[in-house]
């Protein structure tokens, strides 16, 4: 049973989702996002086609569901914030661990906050094909005016003022709270985003071409199954694309009410989720095949296949030359702003809960609070000449090497360390329709750390060698090396900071007994006592 006394003011009662769907919308919401129709197409064409739904599905089984399964045990189980619930459940270490997932959620939104004003700018360009014969030299030039690598203090209006409009949005939905702003946003945009999306791939198919692009995109290339770094692709994405092992679904299940099903929910949104990547992939590969066939060349001989030259530049040359263009790019670039927002929020929300938490502030001041200062950051490093630059390494940072290392973390210090396993199996089994066995222990105690560790530990060793992209070395350690030394920082000043709120003594339930194979259900109806 886990005590824990904190010092200072009371909080007010737990908010809480209205229920089981509000709760499944908003964490669909939150996965899908720029992960499954910026990333996931040019992932998988990059990393063997149709080969790369091997591993991964294999990764979705063996650490994307078992890790979604963790975080929403120790959300629900501890009741918090990502440092909250750690500190609840392993005193001050793991709180520096939630503190760590926190800081990692704060440097994603200020770049993420840009890439969706992108795509906003370019949901209204769609409508008079603004990026006219040159998509590549439009982004470039005209809209974001990229300058050398450094840090330029010029801003471009064009994209300042969707970001500030895009913040703002933000922080509005967050202050109105989990189940007026976030779950609101989310029934709305959801639906809103799946309508949109599906006419945009009904319409790719039904393109000249588009089945030259499925197959490329489908046809395996099963040598590359041999090649790690394609299984790395595949344990990467899925994380970024669940929104695991970084805060977000920690904090969303701490919203939950005491009896609700988590194993259930979580299979619901994790196979959501990947259906509306490979939807992505269908769509963006239909749309493809039909530019390389206008183009008279093979898929493969195109530029730009992925990332920002994906959705900025190849997609705007194709809605230029395709019957009914401008309509196929504005469900395109608002397909893209909606699945963008929903996680945004999220990801804010992380932040937002940890910081009311710590310091005792009202929702509306946290977010306020901490939103401002990340929406200046945002502003001053991404709405500058220099912004595109920042965000790719940024970008390659706080994923690949941020997020994975806190998957690590957090699996070896509460399976190995803390031994807290069979405890949150137990509550998983507790409340949840499908169980989970000893297999799922296993799963996040062996082999999520140490294959997880390995695949850390080998593009650290990549990045420090060979460097990324070929940016200047100094340039890499402000920006990448930077920012995982700012975040480090981050988590062990706001630990070491004394907690201002939270009087209670804190009792995990149902109560634990080592042990027990079978638990029993609450008797207490949903919503019950806290
Ligand atoms: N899960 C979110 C995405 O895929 C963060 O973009």
């Amino acid at each position: 049973m886990a005590r824990w006394r904190g010092a200072a003011v009371r909080r007010p009662p737990r908010e809480q989702w209205s229920g089981q769907v509000g709760f499944i919308l908003s964490a669909i919401g939150s996965a899908v996002g720029l992960g499954n129709i910026w990333r996931f197409p040019g992932v998988a064409y990059e990393n063997g086609g149709g080969a790369f739904l091997i591993p991964y599905i294999v990764a979705l089984l063996t650490a994307g569901i078992p890790i979604l399964f963790l975080d929403y045990a120790i959300g629900h189980r501890f009741r918090g914030s990502a440092p909250l619930s750690l500190r609840r459940l392993g005193g001050k270490p793991l709180e520096a661990l939630g503190w760590f997932q926190v800081a990692i959620a704060f440097v994603i939104s200020l770049y993420y906050t840009a890439v969706v004003a992108w795509a906003l700018s370019y949901f209204l360009f769609s409508f008079d094909l603004r990026w006219g014969d040159d998509p590549a030299g439009f982004l470039q030039g005209d809209y974001l005016q990229v300058s050398d690598p450094g840090i330029s203090m010029q801003f471009v209006p064009g994209v300042l003022i969707p970001l500030v409009l895009v913040w703002i949005l933000t922080l509005a939905v967050l202050s109105a709270g989990v189940a007026k702003g976030l779950e609101r946003a989310n029934v709305v945009f959801l639906p809103l985003l799946v309508v949109a999306f599906l006419v945009l791939v009904v319409r790719a198919l039904f393109l000249e071409g588009a089945g030259v692009g499925l197959n490329a995109l489908f046809t395996p290339d099963f040598a590359a199954l041999a090649d790690p770094n394609v299984w790395l692709a595949a344990y990467s994405q899925i994380f970024f694309s669940l929104s695991i092992a970084f805060g977000i679904m920690i904090t969303y299940a701490s919203y939950r009410q005491r009896r609700a099903n988590l194993t259930g929910p979580g299979l619901v949104v994790a196979f959501a989720n990947s259906s509306f990547e490979i939807l992505a992939g269908i769509g963006v590969f239909a749309t493809l095949g039909f530019f390389a066939v206008q183009q008279g060349v093979a898929v493969g001989e195109l530029e730009g296949l992925t990332g920002v030259g994906l959705s900025f530049v190849t997609f705007p040359a194709i809605v230029s030359q395709m019957p009914g263009g401008p309509l196929f790019g504005a469900l395109f670039f608002g397909s893209l702003t909606l699945a963008g927002f929903t996680s945004l929020i999220s990801v804010l929300q992380v932040v937002s809960a940890g910081v009311q938490e710590k310091f005792g502030l009202s929702r509306v001041k946290a977010t306020l609070g901490i939103g401002g200062i990340a929406a200046v950051l945002s502003v001053l490093l991404f709405s500058t000449t220099t912004g595109l630059l920042a965000l790719d390494v940024v970008d390659n940072w706080a994923n690949n090497i941020g997020i994975v290392a806190s998957a690590v973390l957090t699996t070896v210090l509460v399976i190995w360390v803390l031994r807290k396993g069979p405890e949150l199996q137990y509550h998983l089994n507790a409340v949840s329709t499908f169980r989970v066995g000893r297999a799922w222990v296993l799963l996040v105690g062996v082999l999520v750390p140490v294959l997880l560790g390995y695949m850390v530990l080998s593009r650290v060793v990549t990045l420090l060698v060979e460097g990324y992209a070929g940016y200047p070395a100094g340039y890499l350690g402000v920006f990448g090396w930077g920012t995982i030394g700012l975040i480090l920082a981050a988590a062990v000043v706001l630990t070491v900071l004394p907690w201002r709120s939270h009087t209670e003594p804190f009792t995990a339930w149902p109560p634990y007994v080592r042990d027990s194979r079978s638990p029993a259900r609450s008797p207490e109806p949903e919503g019950g006592r806290r």
